[in-house]
């Protein structure tokens, strides 16, 4: 009797060794299923979220009157990443007239004139959205100056444009001629307003709302992906 209960004990204990040691390897493959999980999610590039948000996103604009200025903060918001306005180390003239034939002369002489922004860390940028006014029918000589500044080979250029109803002239032709070896996506462009008539894009109008709209139907169509 003694040796039959001591024989169902055994057994029993051993029953219960092995269901220890069950347990124990479960809570190790768990445990090692949870490791294996936090690495992949931490290896894995940022490219969570609709619209590019996480991406590694810069916008860079170039804006006098704001209007740019207004479409790069909808974009911004909606796409995230850095934003940056592009500053020069001499600031054109207040005066429009006097800035036209400045410009002009720049154009014409292909001057690049010299930054103030410096962009750090360039190399983690993926997408660089460019926003830019249409200057004489042109790329304005800033944005020219950026472009010859930084390497794009393997970045999307991203542009966005305001102009005064005469559209994006051949501003699209020029960042091609300059970085040839970025992938440039289609360009949005709206009226802006004009300098001489002081009408400008703001945020708070009817229009501004209905520019947000646009240019969520553009992020949508471009696909950042
Ligand atoms: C020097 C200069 C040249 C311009 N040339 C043109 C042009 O050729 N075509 C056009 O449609 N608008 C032209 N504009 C108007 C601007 O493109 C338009 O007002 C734009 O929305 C301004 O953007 P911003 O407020 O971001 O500077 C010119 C403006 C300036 C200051």
């Amino acid at each position: 009797m003694e040796n039959g209960l001591s024989l169902i004990f055994k057994a029993y204990g051993t029953q219960l060794n092995i269901l220890k040691a069950t347990m124990k390897l479960n809570r190790s493959i768990a445990v090692l299923f949870l490791f294996l999980q936090t690495c992949c999610s931490q290896a894995q590039p940022q490219t969570a979220g609709e619209n590019g948000k996480g991406k590694n996103i810069l916008i860079v604009y170039l804006s006098r009157t704001n209007c740019t200025k207004v479409v790069a903060e909808m974009i911004h918001q909606k796409v995230g990443g850095k934003i940056v306005a592009l500053e020069l180390e001499k600031a054109y003239p207040e005066n429009y007239r006097a800035t036209v034939e400045q410009v002009s002369n720049e154009l014409r002489t292909g001057f690049l004139p010299p930054l103030k922004t410096r962009i750090e860390n360039w190399s983690q940028y993926d997408f660089i959205f460019i926003g830019f006014p249409t200057w004489a029918m042109s790329l304005p000589p800033p944005m020219q100056s950026f472009l010859h500044q930084y390497n794009f080979e393997g970045k999307t250029l991203v542009p966005f444009n305001t102009n005064g109803g005469y559209g994006l002239g051949s501003t699209i032709e020029k960042i091609k001629e300059i970085c040839p070896k970025a992938t440039v996506k289609e360009a949005f462009t709206v009226f802006g307003g004009k300098e001489p008539e002081g009408t400008h894009l703001t945020l708070e109008s009817e229009r501004g709302k209905e520019v947000k709209q646009m240019i969520y139907d553009w992020l949508e169509k471009i696909k950042l992906d």
